[in-house]
């Protein structure tokens, strides 16, 4: 199979990849990487973290001597803790093979610390039971938090209290909200710089640890047919669309105290966006890459509250079922204005994107679930195809499709001949799907992002000065919006969002895909 050429050239096997998690510190036998998992009893740890802990390990990725530490305040015992993991585990990575042993042996290596998360006396108390698995080897540490924000740093301050008996590395996987705007993240920052290095802090976006927007880049800088069409002079518009088919079912009490903007725009389809626009780097290095990204942040205009519109889902009855509204959900207001859908043009002020709109579209409870990077380009110019068969103007625009989630696959949309004897232009898709091309799983974002920070790798996360100016564009809209008191635009459960976007879309001559 392809992957399996293509893996020859350039992958890491596993099993480097595992020597390359150690290697600092002088090889696979001689340390040890201990993972705390805090806020393991969480929904996150569950669905996400755990499994891709082991599927790392099936895949042999984990290094020799590791230890995985579950730490939250419920009460639970090691084979409690084994039993929950276990329900979530799958064999995902290859569905003919029996995993059942490689689980066993998996659950062997996790274990649970009941503690409060502002107690440094339960941290210390974690820190002694992690130093008898480490058994007198080099000391490398993970902490992912998984955790409400609220207690991020509370959290770092304790673990941070036995550093000094870590002769490796410490470092910490911090998930979303980096705050709520440009003050509150910029104070988060700064207290858990108090007590952690900026190298040490691994903001996660696992938007970016998703397959296809790895391979962005690669379809960029690899492949000599697309940079150059790459600006202002043939692209005439970019879309950056999620979708869910699902309500807040379960968050909206978090969702409420953040909205559809900061839950998805300001960095999941950003951080797209920047991969997506940004110059080519100086090397694959993490700082190089993530220097341009910066530059494409601060060279966005400023978001006009005309070039947005807010929506928020309401109750739907479809054959004879009823879909609930989003104030419905009890751990909401009912008169809450906060926005479930959102969608806004952005541009970017740069020499390469002048005048370009950047639409974006996030929503959740809408008719599909996906999330898609749609590129239109400009129209052909004189088209002689245009003239003599009179097709009609969309039609004859080239569209490159690469759909994140789900069917991963990136497509063309070109003009073809119809075969037969007259002439006549069809619209026919160059289409590379994923599944059919190749036949390995794809990893889920989380594993991939989990062997970056084991290996110290930090492309795939956020820098402070990416998330300051994240937020910088971000916090005067979303003042304006909660000052003005916006009211969203209601939408069916279940529908294609607010036909405003059609007339924001329609405003910047662009019709969404
Ligand atoms: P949860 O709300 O499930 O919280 C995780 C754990 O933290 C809980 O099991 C609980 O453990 C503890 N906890 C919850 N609330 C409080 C509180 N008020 N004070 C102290 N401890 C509390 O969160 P998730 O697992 O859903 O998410 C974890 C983090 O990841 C959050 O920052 C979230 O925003 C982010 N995130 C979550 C996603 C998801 O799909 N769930 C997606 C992307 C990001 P105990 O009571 O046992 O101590
Ligand atoms: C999270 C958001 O960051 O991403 C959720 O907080 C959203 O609201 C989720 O559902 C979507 O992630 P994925 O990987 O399922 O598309």
């Amino acid at each position: 199979p392809a992957d399996e050429l293509i893996g020859g050239l350039l992958s890491i096997p596993s099993q480097e990849a595992a020597k390359v998690a150690t290697e600092p510190h002088g090889g696979g036998d001689k340390s040890t990487v201990s993972i705390t998992v805090v806020g393991a009893s969480g929904d996150l740890a569950k669905k996400k973290i755990f499994p891709a802990l082991f599927a790392l390990y099936y895949e042999g990725c984990l290094p020799e001597h590791f230890t995985i530490y579950g730490y939250a305040r419920s009460k639970m015992t090691d084979g409690e803790l084994r039993d929950m993991v276990s329900k979530t585990l799958t064999c995902r990575i290859d569905k003919r093979a029996n995993c059942g042993e490689k689980m066993e042996e998996f659950l062997k290596r996790c274990f649970y610390h009941t503690g409060q998360y502002d107690s440094q006396e339960h941290f210390v108390a974690l820190d002694k039971k992690l130093k008898e698995h480490e058994g007198g080897r080099c000391s490398n540490r993970l902490f992912y938090l998984s955790i409400p924000p609220n207690i991020f740093v509370d959290a770092v301050k304790c673990a941070s209290s036995s550093a000094s008996s870590v002769n490796g590395w410490t470092r910490v996987i911090v998930e979303k909200p980096f705050g709520r705007d440009s003050k509150t993240s910029a104070a988060l920052t700064k207290s858990l710089k108090q007590y952690l290095k900026e190298d040490q802090i691994f903001r996660i976006d696992h938007y970016l640890g998703k397959e296809l927007v790895e391979n962005l880049s690669v379809l960029r800088f690899s492949n000599l047919i697309f940079e150059p069409l790459w600006s202002r002079q043939y692209i005439q518009n970019v879309q950056f669309i999620f979708s869910e088919n699902f309500g807040t079912e379960g968050r909206g009490g978090y969702f409420d105290h953040y909205g559809i903007i900061r839950d998805i725009m300001q960095n999941h389809l950003l951080q797209i966006l920047a991969l997506f626009a940004m110059e080519t780097p100086v090397s694959l290095d993490a700082e190089d890459i993530r220097n341009e990204k910066v530059k494409v942040l601060r060279s966005m205009r400023p978001i006009e509250l005309e070039d947005v519109v807010v929506g928020q889902y309401k109750s739907t009855t479809k054959g004879g079922v009823t879909y609930p509204g989003y104030t419905d959900d009890k751990t909401v207001p009912k008169d809450s204005l906060t926005p479930t859908f959102a969608a806004a043009a952005l541009f970017i002020d740069n020499a390469r994107w002048d005048g370009v709109p950047f639409l974006m579209k996030a929503g959740k409870a809408l008719h599909t679930r996906s999330a898609e990077i749609r590129v239109q380009f400009r129209h052909v110019p004189g088209n002689l195809y245009n003239r003599s068969s009179g097709t009609n103007h969309d039609r004859t625009t080239n569209e490159l499709v690469i759909r994140v989630q789900p069917d991963e696959g990136i497509y063309l949309k070109i003009n073809n001949k119809v075969p037969g004897l007259g002439m006549r232009l069809d619209q026919s898709n160059l289409n590379l799907l994923y599944s059919a091309r190749y036949s390995k799983e794809i990893p889920d974002a989380y594993e991939r992002l989990l062997l970056d920070a084991i290996e110290g790798e930090r492309r795939l996360f956020i820098r402070s000065d990416e998330l300051d100016a994240a937020w910088a564009l971000f916090t005067p809209l979303l003042k304006e919006i909660e000052e003005k008191k916006t009211i969203p635009e209601s939408y069916p459960y279940g529908s294609r969002g607010p036909v405003g976007a059609h007339y924001l879309a329609a405003r910047h001559n662009v019709q969404w895909g």
